[in-house]
């Protein structure tokens, strides 16, 4: 599968932007909040890389024990599909979980996404894009 883009949890969403436009990369759109997975989110380009930057918007979220515990850090790869459905259907057989059914995403245009976890690999996104 094609890598559409690599998830990075930092503390800050605006020191995050900074950090990464110091490595080259450039904003894509505007900063958005998902109240339900309570993070901030910005899409930053650097040629072909995607890089979802993802900060807590509080104590209260799932992110921000993963923070705590490992710093600012890659968080998941997200991969392509043609068909989301199928491709979980396959993943579960390898021994992937479903963690957060097929929703669609704001950030993507509203393609639809989905997160499974592999206790080998970790946690991983897939986006259909058609
Ligand atoms: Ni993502």
């Amino acid at each position: 599968m094609k890598i559409h883009h690599i998830g990075y949890a930092v503390r800050d969403i605006q020191k995050g932007i900074g950090l990464f436009e110091v490595l080259g990369f450039e904003k894509s759109g505007d900063t958005l909040k998902d109240l339900n997975r309570k993070v901030s989110l910005q899409l930053m380009k650097n040629n072909n890389l995607i890089v979802e930057l993802v900060a807590p918007t509080g104590k209260e979220s799932p992110l921000y024990s993963f923070i705590e515990r490992g710093g600012s850090a890659p968080y998941h790869f997200c991969f392509e599909t043609d068909d989301i459905e199928k491709e979980i259907v396959r993943l579960r057989k390898q021994k992937y979980t479903l963690i957060e059914s097929i929703k669609p995403a704001k950030l993507f245009g509203l393609s639809k996404v989905a997160f499974l976890f592999n206790p080998h690999i970790g946690l991983i996104e897939i986006i259909e894009i058609r």
